[in-house]
C-alpha cells in the first residue's frame, strides 16, 4: 500500500541547532501516530517542514507519492494536510463561529453555507452549544477543540496535532481523547505530538521517538517506551519513560 505520508532524509537547521536529522518515517492511511521526545527535540519543527512552514534544508515530504517540498502552506492545506499549534492561533476577539468560518469560508459556496460547515465542525469538537462566544473567553480545553474545528473545517486526509493536551486541566483530558479517536472514526489520519505518555500509549498504533533532532526509535508503543535509547533521552537510563 502506497504511505500516505512518506518522510525521507528530512533535515533542518537554524544556526547551530541541527533541528531535524535526516527524519525518515512514513504514515499509511488510517493510522494513528506518536510524535514523543524531550524539549527541543525537532518534534514541532518536523510539523513546520511538512506543513510548508519551514523549508528544509535537505530530504523530502511526500503526500500518496507526490512532493510537498516548495509548496505553499496553503496549498499543502489544500493537498489535504491541517494541523494545530502548540502556541494556539486564535483569533481571540472573535467568536468561535467566526473562528472557524474563517477557515469554511473560501471552500464553501456563499456565506450561508459557511457558517452551515462552521456550524458542523463546532458540533464535531462539542461547541455547538457556544457558537458566539469570543475565543477568549474559552478555557484552554475548549480553545483546543475550536484549533481543532478550524483544521477540520478544512477536510483534511491527515490532520497534525501539535500538544493538543499541553496545558488542559487533567480532567478534560479524556474528553480530548475521546474527540481524537471519534476523528479516527470519520477516516482521518493524524499524527500527534504529545508529552503525557499516557495518551500516546492509549491512542496510537505507532510511536516515532525523536532526540537532537533524529529519530531514534520507530515502532509500537510498547517496543518504543522500552527502546534503550528512548529511556536514555528522556531518564538518563534510569526507568521507562
Ligand atoms: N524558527 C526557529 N528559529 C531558531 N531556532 C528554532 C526555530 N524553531 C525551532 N528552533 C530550535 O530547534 C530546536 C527544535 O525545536 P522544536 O520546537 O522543533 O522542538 P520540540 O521537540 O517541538 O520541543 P517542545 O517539546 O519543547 O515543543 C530547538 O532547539 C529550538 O530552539
Ligand atoms: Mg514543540
Amino acid at each position: 500500500m502506497t504511505p500516505l505520508l512518506e518522510i525521507s532524509g528530512l533535515c533542518k537547521r537554524f544556526g547551530g541547532v541541527q533541528a531535524n536529522d535526516r527524519v525518515s518515517f512514513t504514515v499509511r492511511p488510517g493510522e494513528m501516530v506518536g510524535i514523543i521526545g524531550p524539549n527541543g527535540a525537532g518534534k514541532s519543527t518536523l510539523f513546520e517542514l511538512i506543513t510548508g512552514f519551514v523549508r528544509p534544508d535537505a530530504g523530502d515530504v511526500r503526500l500518496e507519492g507526490r512532493s510537498l517540498v516548495g509548496r505553499s502552506t496553503w496549498e499543502i492545506n489544500r493537498a489535504g494536510i491541517a494541523r494545530t499549534f502548540q502556541k494556539m492561533r486564535l483569533f481571540l476577539g472573535m467568536t468561535a463561529l467566526e473562528n472557524v468560518m474563517a477557515a469554511t469560508v473560501e471552500r464553501s459556496r456563499d456565506l450561508a453555507h459557511a457558517r452551515e460547515r462552521a456550524l458542523a465542525c463546532l458540533g464535531f469538537v462539542d461547541l455547538a452549544d457556544r457558537p458566539h462566544i469570543p475565543a477568549r473567553a474559552l478555557s484552554t480545553g475548549q480553545r483546543k477543540r475550536l484549533e481543532l474545528a478550524r483544521a477540520l473545517a478544512t477536510e483534511p486526509r491527515l490532520l497534525l496535532l501539535d500538544e493538543v493536551t499541553g496545558g488542559v486541566d487533567q480532567r478534560m483530558i479524556p474528553a480530548l481523547m475521546a474527540l481524537v479517536r471519534r476523528l479516527r472514526g470519520e477516516g482521518v489520519t493524524v499524527v500527534l505530538i504529545e508529552h503525557n505518555m499516557r495518551v500516546v500509549m492509549d491512542l496510537c498504533d505507532r510511536i516515532v521517538a525523536f532526540h537532537l533532532g533524529a529519530v531514534i526509535a520507530d515502532g509500537s508503543p510498547a517496543t518504543v517506551t522500552r527502546h534503550p535509547e528512548v529511556v536514555r533521552a528522556y531518564l538518563g537510563g534510569h526507568a521507562s519513560p
